[in-house]
């Protein structure tokens, strides 16, 4: 890999970037046994591998002589450079789903720090603050997004009483984590931040499908995040005949094929239902109560909010028929953002600098960088997924392809510092 038009001394050769990669992966590895699961990889908001996580990325960041602190939402945070000058923001989430694979988010994170690590000799006009966001799932508290929505000032103070599983709120979550909830409006970006960069697998099969290594992201799909509830009546399964139950769980049943026709006769939505309780929960009971999650997504919003209307439509007719009862809370309704056009160009320019063909494309899943546009310019590189598969613990990523996108994020940086210094 060439970056040709670099200072002299900032000449990154195909073999000073290499061992940044493995690097790189190595270090998604050693993130990867942090987990809430043994066996698989699971590591929710604010939970004990995430504090190990923290140990081990701080250690890396202190190395790079980066000044660490973890906000009060629990992003990890790193700042390389003295703190007073324009400020660029590259990051991406520390939290997973359940037996997720190794590098969704975290590979973001690690990428940062080998971009931080390929630059830190180089005179930059301006600060880099590594980013590691505490949550962007949504996994623990079935709501998405809390480390980001943090840092653009719209961590809104109701998300502090949502419960997990175990009855927890966020607000303990955080000081369990020792952390003060009423410190979340100073995790607010820095007023000198005036980017934000981030680095993600795909999680997708186009870029695999084409044989290319690395994208620019010019758009974000939006997507809606529901907890839907139907209620009915629990009764003995033996005694109750079929004409007198009041079952929450067929009739939900009901409903979940009903969103999938409604999705599949929509061209690109999507809708998924990827959590269901089934309350009291016993072989012999009749199910009383189901709660469910309910995941839409589409590039167009209307599309996407008149989706969401209509399967809760569906919803409350198919539970009126059936004795039960329909009730539903949105937990976000998150729109398509478009990437800053200026910072998307400048990753196309980065990757022609190091031999890459420029390409660019819209992403179906959430990213921070959709929230964090709506504060400051913001813009993400894809890399390649192999096969297409994420959220899986098959997940993986070619280190020639890490390896292209540390590439871009320095010449990238380097034309960022080239810009600043005209402007100056
Ligand atoms: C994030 O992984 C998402 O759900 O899109
Ligand atoms: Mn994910
Ligand atoms: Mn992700």
């Amino acid at each position: 890999m060439r970056l040709a038009g670099l200072h002299t001394s900032s000449l990154q050769r195909h073999s000073e970037l290499t061992p940044l990669a493995e690097q790189t992966l190595r270090r998604c590895h050693v993130i990867a046994a942090f987990s809430e699961t043994s066996g698989s990889i699971t590591r929710t908001f604010l939970s004990d591998p995430m504090r190990d996580c923290h140990l081990a990325i701080s250690g890396w960041m202190k190395e790079l002589g980066m000044l660490v602190t973890v906000d009060a939402v629990g992003n990890l945070r790193g700042l390389h450079g003295s703190g007073d000058r324009p400020r660029l923001l590259i990051g991406s989430h520390l939290d997973t789903v359940p037996c997720a694979g190794a590098y969704d988010g975290v590979l973001g994170v690690c990428v940062a720090l080998a971009v931080v690590a390929a630059l830190k000799d180089q005179a930059l006009p301006f600060d880099i603050e590594v980013l590691g966001f505490s949550e962007e799932e949504g996994v623990r508290f079935r709501a998405p997004f809390l480390g980001s929505l943090a840092l653009v000032g719209r961590f809104d103070s109701k998300l502090l009483d949502l419960r997990d599983a175990n009855g927890c709120t966020v607000q303990e979550a955080i000081r369990r984590f020792g952390l003060d909830p009423t410190r979340i409006p100073d995790a607010c970006v820095d007023q000198r931040a005036f980017a934000f960069l981030e680095f993600h697998i795909e999680q997708g099969p186009l870029l695999d499908r084409a044989g290319e290594s690395i994208a620019a992201v010019s758009a974000i799909a939006g997507q809606s995040r529901l907890e839907v509830l139907f209620q009915g009546r629990a009764n003995h399964a033996g005694t109750t005949p079929m004409d007198l139950r009041q079952d929450a769980l067929t009739g939900a049943a009901e409903w979940i094929v009903n969103v999938e026709q409604h999705a599949q006769s929509i061209e690109g939505l999507v809708a998924t239902i990827g959590t269901l309780q089934v309350s009291p929960g016993a072989g012999n009971v009749i199910p009383g109560e189901i709660r469910a999650s309910l995941d839409v997504r589409h590039a167009c919003d209307e599309t996407r909010i008149s989706a969401v209307r209509n399967i809760c439509r569906a919803a409350e007719q198919i539970a009126l028929r059936r004795g039960l009862e329909f009730s539903f809370e949105e937990r976000i309704s998150q729109n398509a953002v478009l990437m800053n056009q200026h910072l998307v160009n400048l990753i196309e320019q980065a990757m022609r600098r190091i031999g890459e063909v420029p390409r660019r494309m819209v992403s179906g899943a959430g990213h921070d960088a959709m929230i964090m546009a709506e504060k400051i310019p913001s813009a993400m590189v894809f890399v390649r997924s192999i096969a297409g598969i994420s959220h899986h613990p098959d997940e993986s990523v070619r280190s020639e392809d890490v390896e292209k996108a540390i590439g871009v994020g320095v010449a990238m940086l380097t034309d960022l510092a080239a810009e600043l210094r005209r402007a100056q």
